[in-house]
């Protein structure tokens, strides 16, 4: 069974039960869902006035973040570090991780730069970053565990989701291989999370960072890392949180400066964080579990489907995405004949979509109908 989707609408996203837009950009921005938006404004009426607060209403919302985004990946939330995005989690892996002179980290090619230009800036450590070449213009997993027993490589780096063909990285394959040689394994979910489920545990994921502006609804400033308890505290953050400090947890006694981090990834959080984003964080989450993260990442399935579904009875147009359900995610890449032409006929019928590296790229959520689909693929297929 799944959610009413009608009802969803009307209640949390009323721009679209309106038809002010079909927005199958979610893989850009997510909307804010309204009752994210009362979180985030009624905090603040509160930041307003900020007598009206307490550190308990500051800190009790950020543990309930950790919490959340925990319960969403089959994670504990000792293992959560809060982030402003996702970039900021792939830079705790690269700086803390133990890489050195030699060392080679490999990742795909064609990857979203916030997973690469962090590695990249290890080069004066000695450290390459190496980008397997894509096969038909797909990350190569084989080509990638071929590589792995080479004895420089000590970390591997991917995206769970890419960002342009849609293609969904098998964690659960290259993260066995990876523990199974000592290698470090590192994802970024962005493009992955909210629209499909994840346990992070099964898939052997060392440290995985994801902001919360797409697929989880969520407000921009919103993000977290993960790091396998076991590495926690084998790991020094790099940039150093006052609050990362067990000392710190007393206010009335901060300048002790007792050097001893929490022994959870607290140690590797930068506080002040912002508290009402990560209100409207926690409404948004409790909105996708209150929906089911697993009837969500099948609602998107078949709406991608759709859009795949039609690529196989058309001409003139390339399905850049795998054909293969289990190498999906809540992202369809379809290249037209004139992908600019028919990327401004979208925007002309008021559809939100994305170009991305010569494909139309259409990304539908929990809220989002098979009528839109339907009608966006009409307006793709028209001459
Ligand atoms: C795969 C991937 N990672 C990361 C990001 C963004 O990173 P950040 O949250 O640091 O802006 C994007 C898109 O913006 C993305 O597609």
């Amino acid at each position: 069974m799944s959610y009413d989707v009608w009802e969803l609408r009307s209640k949390e996203f009323p721009w679209a039960a309106r038809g002010d837009a079909i927005y199958l950009n979610n893989a850009s921005t997510g909307p804010l869902p309204v009752r994210t938006v009362e979180a985030q404004s009624s905090f603040t009426a509160l930041r307003a006035e900020p007598f009206r607060m307490s550190d308990e209403l500051q800190f009790g919302t950020i543990a309930r973040s950790r919490a959340l985004l925990a319960g969403l990946i089959g994670a504990s939330p000792d293992e959560i570090a809060l982030m402003v995005n996702t970039t900021y989690g792939i830079n705790v892996a690269a700086r803390a991780l133990p890489l050195g002179e030699g060392d080679t980290v490999l990742t795909f090619d064609r990857e979203f730069p916030a997973n690469i230009y962090p590695w990249m800036a290890l080069a004066p450590l000695g450290v390459t970053l190496e980008r397997i070449p894509c096969r038909d213009g797909l990350a190569d997993e084989e080509a990638l565990l071929l590589a792995l027993d080479r004895p420089d490589v000590r970390a591997v780096t991917v995206s769970w989701v890419s960002f342009a063909t849609g293609y969904r990285v098998d964690l659960g394959r290259i993260g066995r291989a990876c523990r199974d040689r000592g290698i470090y394994f590192i994802v970024d979910a962005m493009q992955g999370l909210g629209a499909l489920t994840l346990d992070v545990r099964e898939c052997f994921v060392d440290v995985l960072a994801c902001g919360g502006q797409k697929w989880l609804l969520s407000p921009w400033g919103t993000g977290f890392v993960y790091v396998r308890s076991e590495l926690v505290t084998a790991l020094e953050p790099s940039s150093v949180g006052w609050l990362a400090m067990r000392g710190s947890e007393d206010f009335t006694r901060l300048v002790d400066y007792d050097f001893t981090y929490w022994d959870d990834a607290r140690r590797f959080e930068v506080i002040t964080l912002p508290f009402q984003d990560f209100a409207g964080l926690n409404a948004s989450l409790e909105l996708l579990v209150e929906l089911g993260p697993r009837r969500v990442e099948a609602y998107v399935a078949s709406l991608v489907n759709m859009a795949v579904a039609w690529t196989r009875e058309r001409t003139g147009v390339r399905l850049v995405t795998p054909m293969d359900p289990q190498r999906r995610a809540g992202i369809v890449a379809i290249a037209p004949a004139d992908p600019p032409k028919a990327s401004a006929r979208l925007k002309q019928f008021g559809i939100s979509h994305s170009l991305r590296e010569g494909a139309i790229r259409l990304s539908p959520h929990c809220y989002n109908t098979e009528a839109e689909m339907e009608r966006a693929l009409e307006v793709l297929g028209a001459e």
